[in-house]
């Protein structure tokens, strides 16, 4: 082997580990080392080159020593510091995680409707035609149907869909319960629709319903405003916007003062003072029936919002696939104490 090819070897050689550390001693320092021939055929160079090929061998030796004694400090070194741990330090604090934003409001809501007198209800998300749309007054060919918004599924003859809204577990509480029924339903839902800041595939609303005798308008209205208030705060004012669903008549969509600028006008509230929350209405009379409730008997009220948005809102997400996304640095901003 010549002295360029070794020295080039030299100047290129990594030292990770033991192992590693361990080779390049056998090879250029142990007993039989690559040096030992350079050093042999000294006798047969000419005598005039003799001093200066043994000073390059010579080099070639001190830089394998160099390199094995720095390589092995490193790696004493690293060991070393990966043992450093002082094992009588008392723990420290545990690491916190954080909630999910969607879960701290969806927790929050679930709170606010306990407090009175409101029980939790949960149906599937994979539904059929009549839980998702036909017991919900939708007429056979309402656009809500389409293709465009809804995810179908068929299994075998039937066709399923993933449900659109949470209005569908309204259908199976009410098939399922006497009145009085007083229950709100948080879940997700889906809608076919491409995903960018502003829309997603599945989402999450909470679901609202109260069937009794005598439930007026008046009703819905101050448990939304006791809501409301429950959620941005006791000088919160809501409006109600007429509106239409097939599921309710007459309908509503409500509106709460802007929080953000106290109504002034800033560019969340597009300088309304004003925000867009929920739908609601007092329930038609064709849902009661379709469920087997006697219309002539009983009265209610129903009303849906988003989560995602009022999460938006409270702690001003602006892009709705945050809440997907997992990323960590989103996440951690609402750890306990943080918010
Ligand atoms: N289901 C509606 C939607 O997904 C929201 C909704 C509106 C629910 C009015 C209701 C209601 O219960 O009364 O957009």
């Amino acid at each position: 082997m010549s002295i360029e090819i070794l020295s080039q070897e030299l100047s290129q050689v990594q030292v990770q580990d033991e192992h590693a550390l361990e080779q390049f001693r056998i090879r250029f320092l142990g007993s039989k080392n690559v040096l030992k021939d350079l050093y042999a055929a000294i006798k047969d160079i000419p005598n005039e080159e003799k001093r200066s090929y043994g000073q390059q061998v010579n080099a070639l030796k001190e830089r394998a020593e160099q390199i094995y004694h720095e390589a092995k400090a490193a790696l004493t070194q690293t060991l070393q510091s990966s043992h450093a741990e002082d094992l009588t330090k008392p723990a420290g604090d545990p690491m916190v995680g954080a909630h999910h934003p969607l879960s701290l409001i969806r927790r929050e809501i679930i709170e606010i409707f306990n407090k009175i007198g409101f029980v939790v209800s949960e149906g599937p998300e994979i539904e059929d035609d009549w839980h998702n749309f036909t017991a919900l007054n939708f007429p056979p060919e309402h656009p809500a149907r389409d293709m465009q918004d809804t995810f179908f599924i068929q299994k075998g003859a039937n066709e399923l869909a993933l449900r659109t809204h949470t209005s569908s577990v309204q259908v199976r509480v009410m098939e399922n319960q006497a009145p009085p029924i007083r229950t709100i339903s948080p879940g997700r839902v889906y809608r076919n629709e491409a995903i960018s800041a502003r829309a997603h595939c599945f989402f999450h609303q909470v679901e609202g319903l109260y069937i009794d005798k005598g439930v007026s308008f008046a009703d819905l209205k101050q448990t939304l405003l006791y809501f409301a208030q429950a959620l941005f705060g006791p000088q919160t004012q809501i409006r109600m916007r007429p509106s239409y669903f097939p599921f309710t008549e007459p309908s509503a969509e409500v509106d709460v003062s802007c929080s953000l600028c106290n109504a002034q006008g800033c560019n969340v509230c597009k300088y309304t003072g004003w925000l867009e929350i929920m739908g609601c209405g007092m329930v038609d009379p064709n849902v009661l029936e379709a469920c087997g409730i006697d219309s002539n008997e009983y009265t209610g009220y129903a009303f849906g919002m988003g989560v995602e948005r009022i999460a938006q809102l409270k702690y001003r997400v602006t892009d709705l696939r945050l809440y997907s996304e997992n990323d960590v640095r989103f996440l951690k901003q609402f750890k306990p104490g943080m918010l």
